[in-house]
């Protein structure tokens, strides 16, 4: 033995170094993995990649229910049934779907409250928060159309009653609302565009949009904490991997544990076949959009134009608001302790979605 002898390259190494001579891996995993995250990694950082991640196991978990799904306004009741009660592992695939809908919306307000505390909106970061919000719109599309896809009496009057208050919208409301229903009364038309939307335009709109984040994203390089010298920062600054990627694999792992669990425990159960008279059924939306659903119970919003500013134009200016809320606010400061507005704005804006959702469930208790 001289010392100097060295092992062959195993068969899975020459073909790793082949492609890396072709398209250049190491180049691309060195850009990807060190990204600097300045004062380190933390859980706080772990949002956007559980969206990716709810995102991806959601395209996932569509495709396989679309092998059996049928859209039409005949058999998509049919054969949601038949997901459920024949196709073997069917019940969860569907169940896991619904909680995965139900985690994306959850998690897209932890990363947006994450990213509003930590003032990671601030100039350069004005079009990452746009896009985001583009994104945040996306996600709430897709929880409105996937709820009629079922066909039973729950995502038919969810849908009638959507449709209703999307018509109250000046200039465009008459357009949208018939062209997403097609017709008088939700029927074959109304099925086929949802279905269209939720599987064709909705994903690649948030593929597109989730590109163009992340690739502002690493143009401006992570906000980091809002508090510390530049060379406290400096000192503590990690690369992405390993311990940043560590975070969010096992965030990753903690969320698809929870989803498997709730798909267990509570599985999707649908209601009768979906039919243009709700009997003894009171129409309601999915969970996040109850807020909405009960403000517009209030007095104030009665009538016509009530509700107009209810289910229109307040949320309309609202959503205004946070788009323009890197130009209102310029200040570099990103101390949430030291920007008592939008902590306040904040806390008050959770604690309105809490109390009108919790009473729109204390509501429909007592309706029942
Ligand atoms: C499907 C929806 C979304 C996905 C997949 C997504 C993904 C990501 C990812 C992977 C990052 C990198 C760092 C991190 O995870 O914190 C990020 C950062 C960011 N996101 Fe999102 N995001 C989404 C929605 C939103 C929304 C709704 C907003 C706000 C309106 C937003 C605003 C931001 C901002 C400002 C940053 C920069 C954070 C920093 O520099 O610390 N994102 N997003």
């Amino acid at each position: 033995m001289d010392g100097h002898s060295t092992t062959a390259p195993t068969a899975i190494e020459k073909i790793i170094a082949f492609v890396d001579e072709r398209v250049g891996l190491k180049k691309i995993q060195a850009k990807m993995l060190n990204e600097p995250v300045p004062g380190g990694s933390r859980w706080a950082y772990v949002f956007g990649s559980c969206l990716l991640f709810i995102f991806i196991m959601q395209a996932v978990t569509g495709i396989l229910l679309m092998f059996y799904y049928v859209p039409s306004a005949d058999h998509a009741y049919a054969s949601t049934q038949y997901i459920i009660h024949e196709v073997d592992y069917g019940w969860f695939l569907l169940s896991y779907h619904f909680w995965g809908s139900t985690a994306m919306v959850v998690m897209v307000f932890a990363h947006m409250s994450q990213v509003f505390l930590w003032g990671a909106y601030k100039k350069p970061r004005e079009m990452i928060w746009l896009a985001g919000l583009a994104l945040f719109g996306i996600v709430m599309a897709f929880g409105f159309t996937g709820y009629l896809l079922p066909w039973d009496q729950r995502a038919y009057w969810a849908t009638t009653v959507g449709v209703e208050i999307m018509d109250k919208t000046p200039v465009v409301g008459d357009f949208l609302a018939r062209f997403l229903k097609g017709g008088p009364t939700p029927g074959q038309m109304t099925l086929s565009r949802f279905f269209v939307i939720h599987v064709m335009v909705l994903p690649a709109t948030l593929m597109g949009l989730a590109g163009l984040h992340i690739f502002l994203f690493r143009k401006a390089g992570p906000a980091g904490p809002f508090r510390g010298s530049d060379e406290e920062l400096k000192a503590k600054t990690d690369y992405f991997f390993p311990r940043q990627i560590w975070k969010d694999i096992v965030a990753m792992g903690a969320v698809f544990a929870t989803i498997c669990s709730l798909a267990f425990i509570e599985p999707v159960v649908l209601l009768e076949e979906a039919t243009p008279d709700p009997g003894e059924y009171h129409p309601e939306p999915e969970w996040y959009f109850l807020f909405l659903f009960q403000l517009l119970r209030l007095k104030m919003f009665a009538g016509e134009f009530g509700q107009f500013l209810g289910a229109i134009a307040l949320p309309g200016l609202f959503m205004a608001l946070l788009a323009a809320l890197p130009f209102i606010d310029r200040s570099p400061e990103r101390n949430i302790f030291k920007r008592p507005v939008a902590l306040v704005g904040w806390i008050l804006v959770m604690i309105g979605i809490l109390v009108f959702t919790v009473s729109a469930i204390i509501n429909r208790e007592f309706l029942d």
